[in-house]
């Protein structure tokens, strides 16, 4: 696998998929990290790893079309042909959406469809999980369409929401288990026992 990441923040979801990609654990390569945030941990995390980070946004391309041009210039430069969105901020254009399709991954920190959508993001998710008495909770990697959180769901997994649980110890849990989740979900892409289109 090719990889592009998309990440807008602390990027420890980028970071187990380059590492697992060093070690020989997954069969790819991360060929570009894309940030629409140039001073994002996740940046500064692939630069330190030597993986080719770009900061794109509408502060670089202020059109939306360029942007996605512009995105979509990196992917194809670099032989990406898989996109894997870890904690990206930022609605894919449609170009990339188009040329992509069905090959852009995401991953969220719930049992979608629960707790998706506009503003169910961050410690949002796990407040609102912990609120509504839940008792169990997981995280969902599936296909990225126009809408938020709509695409086809490729895998999840449950996890438990402890009596003792506030926002932080499951936040905590919750993005740890997605870090090995991840990785373990692009491993079974790789080998063809997911298939993506
Ligand atoms: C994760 O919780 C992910 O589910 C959500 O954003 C967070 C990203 O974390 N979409 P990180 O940047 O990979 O550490």
């Amino acid at each position: 696998l090719q990889i592009a990441i998309f990440a807008s923040h602390t990027g420890t979801n980028m970071q187990a998929i380059i590492d697992a990609c060093r070690r020989g654990d997954l069969n790819g390569e991360v060929c570009a990290v894309i940030s629409n945030n140039s001073n994002s941990q996740a940046l500064e995390k692939a630069r330190t790893s030597r993986v080719r980070a770009y900061h794109l946004s509408n502060k670089t391309h202020p059109e939306e079309d360029e942007l996605d041009e512009a995105i979509y210039k990196v992917l194809t430069e670099s032989g990406t042909n898989i996109v894997v969105l870890a904690g990206y901020m930022k609605k894919i254009g449609p170009k990339v959406l188009k040329q992509y399709k069905g090959r852009i991954l995401n991953i969220h920190p719930s049992l979608l469809p629960k707790y998706g959508g506009k503003g169910m993001y961050g410690s949002n998710v796990h407040r609102a999980v912990i609120d509504a008495g839940e008792k169990i909770t997981g995280v969902t990697i599936h296909l990225v369409e126009e809408e938020y959180d709509t695409g086809k769901i490729i895998r999840q997994c449950e996890i438990e929401v402890l009596e003792s649980d506030t926002i932080d110890t499951l936040s905590k849990r919750v993005l740890e288990k997605e870090n090995s989740f991840y990785v373990e979900t692009l491993k079974l892409i790789s080998e063809n026992v997911i298939k993506l289109q």
